[in-house]
């Protein structure tokens, strides 16, 4: 594992050397089955779901859920299921989304006004730093949902993130990468102490910073709640602290409240902003698609107003290169792991799976698969729509066939689908509208290079970006 990082490029040649859609490679005392094959990927999170509901136990997991307390991280169990229903039914359903539109909306004003503001520096036309653009809205969002805050501190004039919120942004993001790589503490768990990769080095002190943000926020807010001082709930924070069990008394712990919101904040901020990037650049190097794109929102919303949330369900052009993105360019190769609960056999009594065995469905594998995809490697909207007897079929961000990942099914699946999807579309549709985009000067096209370690964009996406509406409409 040390000689061959990162472990799931590893895998990817070691598939593709053997030319499988499914493999088994023993790391540790655990049985890894990557998988590229949606047929096999049905059969786990359809089919045979409730046998590989489960995810892993080991150091990373454990320490980023506070003692597995939440849910995106936490074997399959009553502690899962309270928290899962909590998130489904408490934080993300469609009436919760209704109650704080409005907080998204002005989110989604703040990042235009940050963009204008840099084309205006640059006398009428600027290069923005769009990975900046793309994590920040991220973030300012479920920042404010969950704290009604866009700021842990004073933030930027230009309506920029200021310091804090970097830093914030950052350990996520370092989080992220930590958690799902492989860390040799997870599966040879007697050499956890030595720390060989600094994996949970980097883990702790990410994790550390992102509660130092959040604790006294949350600290502070249910002593605000016990001594009558507020009586009005505002956010998800609010939500999470007024929640009862059948008695009367508080649902969730301190601990439980906070772990809650670290997987809001982990869940929310990388697909929207990874996928917008990439997004971006692949339309910048094909110009036509930018433009087909920016015409279908011009012949919906106008150039008078920007785009709002109601207009999402009229941009199909704009959805379908949403998900040509999640097909090529997911945020990982590797989907959240699935553990087998018990023994079995998969793919028609093909293969035997022995319980523990850790499931990893390959979304760039699944995505990329030339014998499900035409031309798989080319970003290609079109693939996405279909058309029906009435016209364009409404295009959905979500696969439940499998044949790209982007919010997976079964009993582990995203309950984030309408959250995710509506704050993509507004990044993709605010910025297309509201900015002609072309590379930077002395440059002809966008390099689209991954980055070493995993699928994400090598270098940020830097563009030239000039306005494109009448000056009022950015106020
Ligand atoms: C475009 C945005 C998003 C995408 C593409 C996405 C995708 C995914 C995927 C692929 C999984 C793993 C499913 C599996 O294990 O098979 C997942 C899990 C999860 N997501 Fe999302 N997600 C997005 C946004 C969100 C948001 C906004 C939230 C909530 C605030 C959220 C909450 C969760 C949770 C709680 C889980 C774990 C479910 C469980 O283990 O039972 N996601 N997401």
């Amino acid at each position: 594992m040390i000689a061959n990082r990162p472990t799931s490029r590893w895998i990817h040649k070691i598939m593709t050397d053997l030319k499988t859609e499914i493999a088994c490679i023993q790391l540790g005392n655990i049985h890894v089955i990557p998988i590229t094959s949606p047929e096999i990927a049905r059969e786990i999170l359809i089919k045979q779901d409730s046998i590989f509901a489960s995810r892993p136990a080991n150091w990373s997991s454990e320490y980023v859920s506070s003692g597995y307390l939440s849910t995106i991280l936490v074997p399959y169990g009553e502690q899962w299921k309270k928290m899962k229903k909590v998130m489904a039914n408490e934080l993300v359903s469609p009436r919760r989304l209704q109650w704080l539109q409005d907080k998204r909306v002005e989110e989604a004003d703040n990042i235009v006004s940050y963009v204008y503001n840099q084309c205006n520096k640059n006398n009428g036309g600027g290069l923005v730093d769009m990975r900046l653009v793309a994590r920040h809205y991220s973030g300012n969002i479920i920042r404010r949902l969950v704290f009604n805050a866009r700021h842990f501190g004073k933030g930027r004039e230009d309506g920029g993130p200021g310091f804090e919120e970097v830093e914030h942004i950052d350990a996520i993001f370092t989080v992220l990468r930590y958690l799902f790589a492989f860390s040799i503490s997870d599966f040879v768990p007697c050499l956890r102490d030595l720390d060989l990769d600094g994996h949970k080095k980097e883990l702790k002190k990410a994790t550390k910073l992102i509660m130092k943000y959040h604790d006294p926020l949350i600290e502070d807010r249910i002593q605000q709640w016990k001594n009558g001082k507020r009586t009005h709930q505002e956010d998800l924070l609010d939500v999470l602290i007024s929640l009862k069990d059948t008695n009367g008394s508080p649902l969730l712990t301190l601990d439980e409240i906070k772990s809650q919101i670290m997987d809001m904040m982990i869940a929310t901020v990388d697909n929207p902003s990874n996928a917008f990037e990439w997004g971006l650049a692949e339309m910048i190097n094909q110009p036509e698609i930018l433009q087909k794109a920016t015409e279908e929102i011009d012949s919906v919303v106008g150039k008078e107003r920007q785009v709002q949330e109601s207009d999402i369900s009229k941009l199909n052009y704009v959805k379908a290169c949403a998900k040509e993105v999640f097909r090529l360019h997911p945020i990982d190769d590797i989907n959240a792991t699935h553990v087998a609960m018990e023994d079995t056999f998969i793919a028609n009594n093909t293969y035997f799976i022995p319980k523990g065995s850790h499931m990893v469905l390959r979304r760039q594998g699944i995505g990329k698969n030339p014998r499900i995809w035409e031309e798989s490697l080319k970003f290609k909207p079109e693939r996405h729509i279909q058309k029906d007897n009435d016209g364009f079929k409404n295009i959905n961000l979500n696969e439940p066939s499998l044949n790209l990942i982007t919010f997976s099914t079964g009993r582990r699946a995203c309950p984030g689908i309408m959250l995710g999807s509506t704050m993509t579309i507004m990044l993709f549709a605010r910025m297309l509208h509201g900015f002609n985009w072309s590379v930077p000067p002395n440059k002809t096209s966008i390099d689209l290079s991954e980055s070493e370690g995993g699928t994400i964009k090598a270098k940020p996406l830097v563009a030239l970006a000039t306005p494109r509406l009448p000056a009022e409409v950015y106020y």
